[in-house]
């Protein structure tokens, strides 16, 4: 696979060909997502509900961040790396927020950071991009917000799609290449995507945007316990591993395995 740059990643929009990105944490997957030619890994806070079984993404740290990008990149050296700047690692001030993406960014060999908000951190998207820190930003549902927001929810119908489209100029004039729209509906992304220069991936926000993005465990069909409307299940992943480790079980305990195959002489 060549390497996957902001460039190749705008020329495929400007050639009308769709983006592909994989929300993931591991080195396996991260290689599986590189062997079939996604183009962006995201290694996003999600992790804290799939990976680690929270409520929410909000107790994420930034080493956890560190830790599970560079696994994502061992797996995939040339795929494009954008890593979750997690809750309140870039809220506090400038300085501080400008520290930790440049310490995320050095420690991982992440390509960019992605930021969750609007006008309020269009300063910083404007710094870190001057100072050679590609930013990835995010609109409608943000995931951190979710206290203010009041719970998972399609965010940007009736008079809420003017915040979501200030917020969005905001990141774009301030210099972020790519956008994450996450659980609007589908002609305000539409209306969107149609007027931008960056780049648009959509969860939960219809088919018109320039890219997609899902979860790795929810496309394989791992997490079983929440499934919201734009999840589309490509395996029955659970059912199937299941299945393994019954199969596993009662070998062990029949005495079928390990069997002469699998022993040392
Ligand atoms: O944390 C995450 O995985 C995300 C995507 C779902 C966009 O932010």
């Amino acid at each position: 696979m060549e390497k996957i740059t902001i460039r190749s990643l705008f020329r495929k929009k400007r050639e009308g060909k769709k983006i592909t990105m994989i929300s993931t944490y591991d080195y396996l997957s991260a290689k599986l997502c590189q062997e079939v030619g996604i183009d962006c890994i995201l290694v996003g806070d999600s992790l804290g509900m799939v990976f680690q079984g929270l409520e929410s993404t909000l107790p994420v740290t930034l080493e956890e961040m560190i830790y599970h990008t560079k696994a994502v990149r061992r797996g995939a050296k040339d795929s494009f790396v954008v890593v979750d700047m997690p809750f309140m690692s870039y809220q506090v001030s400038l300085e501080e927020a400008i520290k930790n993406c440049g310490r995320v960014i050095k420690e991982t060999g992440a390509n960019a950071v992605k930021l969750e908000g609007g006008e309020e951190i269009a300063e910083l998207v404007y710094r870190l991009v001057n100072i050679g820190i590609p930013v990835v930003g995010h609109v409608g549902f943000t995931p951190q917000s979710v206290n203010v927001l009041g719970g998972y929810r399609v965010v940007g119908k009736g008079e809420e799609a003017q915040r979501v489209k200030r917020d969005f100029k905001a990141l774009e004039e301030a210099g972020a290449f790519m956008i994450v729209l996450e659980s609007m509906p589908k002609d305000l992304a539409k209306e969107i995507t149609q007027s931008s220069k960056a780049i648009t991936i959509g969860i939960g926000a219809g088919p018109y945007c320039d890219g997609q993005v899902l979860v790795f465990y929810d496309l394989v069909g791992l997490v079983e316990d929440i499934k919201p409307k734009f999840v589309k299940k490509y395996l029955e992943g659970a059912r199937l591993l299941r299945e393994a480790l019954k199969t596993f079980k009662e070998e062990v305990e029949g005495g079928i395995f390990p069997s002469e195959e699998e022993s040392y002489g």
